[in-house]
């Protein structure tokens, strides 16, 4: 675990006008297909963070050429199927998409792999995926459910799974194993989730069919048509949340976000941040691989309180941190039904709950949830808040420090570079 700290200064307003990095989960996919598609991709705005980077390193390790000359990746694809029988352990590093759908990627090669990851990743349960790629035809070993996974794959068959959790990286495993079985794979999701998978495979040359509520997703097998492409990773919706969490939480802010991914299965915090006062504006620029981008303009106006309810839940998986973080400024915020939140990089429900007691936000626990701050009160606390090594707990907890009557120190500041490099330099351009 890290032990690097960072020191956030009470900050009034935010102002400004920013990009974020490169799309982790769009960055995953694309590096993915492009290794399992016919010839050459160019990958421009891949995200440079540490998540990203180890599916690099696994898919180097798989054979597949890789030369990245700082502003495009160059993935030379080795076709579906195709790749290479790998000489030791595949490190996923802190990536749960990273194992889990490069998992459905090994479950179709004819070779034994290993999949390793670090101490928070071997934490992670794994029989969500586990269980599917099995009923396909693949052998996947773990200890207790857990990292390491040792997969020896096979002649897959396809399957319809009916997973009761839902979740892109466990439908995206199942929908990549897919493409290496026979017949038609069919996953169908208790909710909707992130259809960057369904999206990527058709800009990949690829087909796949989606009902009206993109809840029942199939792909056939054997698709050779994927091929290599040129294409440009929008900005990521989930790391602009911390700059619009932070421009709704102090009034007199103002941030606009360029070149950012505005996918629908990912921008419910839109709404979420209007109901608690915001003046939230966006629109589209451009659209490259049927992935919408453009800007997104947030002023912080009221301060008020949201209530997130569990049918919520899956379209802000990854935004609870930052809406979180509205607590910090006086704001209320309560959440239910996102007891997923405790099998993240962390268990985030305890860990947001403990660093914001440790700033001096009133914070409690529940089994699926949790409450904290308080409408109408002024947070003056500031405190030592630790991520425990999660990223988005580390950008919370800066966020919510803005508010304090002093400086803070946030432990494990450096897990920021899993999915925002320069997280902290963007924040002190903002607050100055
Ligand atoms: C992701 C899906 C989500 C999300 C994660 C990225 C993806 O996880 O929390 O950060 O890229 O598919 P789950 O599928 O486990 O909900």
């Amino acid at each position: 675990m890290s032990t690097s700290a960072a020191t956030v200064d009470p900050a009034r307003h935010v102002r400004g006008r920013i990009r974020v990095p490169g799309d982790k989960s769009i960055s995953h996919r694309y590096a993915l297909l492009a290794a399992l598609a016919n010839g050459t991709s160019r990958l421009s705005n891949y995200s440079r963070g540490a998540d990203c980077l180890s599916t690099l390193e696994c898919l180097r390790g798989l054979g597949v050429e890789i030369a990245d000359n700082s502003t495009t990746i160059t993935l030379i694809g080795r076709g579906l199927g195709r790749l290479g029988s790998p000489s030791g352990p595949l490190d996923a590093g802190n990536s749960g998409t990273t194992m889990r759908l490069m998992a459905g990627v090994l479950g179709g090669h004819r070779f034994t792999s290993v999949l390793t990851g670090d101490a928070s990743l071997s934490r992670r349960p794994m029989r969500r995926v586990m269980e599917p790629l099995g009923r396909m035809g693949a052998t996947i070993e773990a200890v207790d459910g857990h990292p390491p996974l040792t997969i020896r794959g096979g002649d897959l068959h396809a399957i319809t799974h009916e997973p009761t959790v839902p979740s892109a990286q466990v439908k995206s495993a199942v929908l990549l194993a897919g493409l290496h079985a026979a017949g038609t794979t069919t996953v169908i999701e208790p909710a909707r989730t992130r259809d960057h998978t369904e999206r990527a495979l058709l800009a990949f040359g690829g087909h796949v069919d989606a009902d009206a509520t993109g809840t029942r997703v199939a792909v056939a097998g054997g698709q050779t048509t994927l091929a290599g492409r040129t294409l440009a990773v929008p900005g990521d919706f989930s790391s602009a949340a911390f700059w619009m969490a932070a421009a709704a939480a102090c009034p007199g802010s103002r941030v606009e976000i360029e070149e950012v991914g505005l996918n629908p299965t990912r921008t419910d915090l839109i709404g979420v941040l209007r109901r608690f006062g915001a003046k939230v504006d966006f629109h589209q620029t451009s659209s490259d691989a049927g992935e919408p981008v453009g800007t997104i303009i947030v002023e912080g106006d009221r301060i008020g309180r949201v209530d997130i309810a569990p049918d919520e839940v899956p379209g802000l998986i990854d935004e609870l941190p930052a809406i979180a973080a509205l607590a910090g400024h006086g704001g209320e915020v309560s959440v239910r039904g996102a007891a997923e939140l405790r099998v993240k990089e962390s268990d985030r429900i305890a860990v947001l709950v403990a660093g914001f007691r440790a700033l001096g936000i009133p914070a409690d626990e529940r089994p699926d949830g949790f409450v904290a701050g308080k409408a109408g009160t002024t947070a003056t606390g500031s405190g030592q808040a630790d991520a425990h090594g999660d990223h988005r707990m580390a950008m919370a907890f800066a966020i919510a420090a803005l508010a304090g009557g002093s400086p803070s120190r946030i432990l494990g500041a450096d897990s920021v570079a899993i999915s925002y490099p320069g997280f902290f330099e963007t924040l002190a351009r903002l607050v100055a």
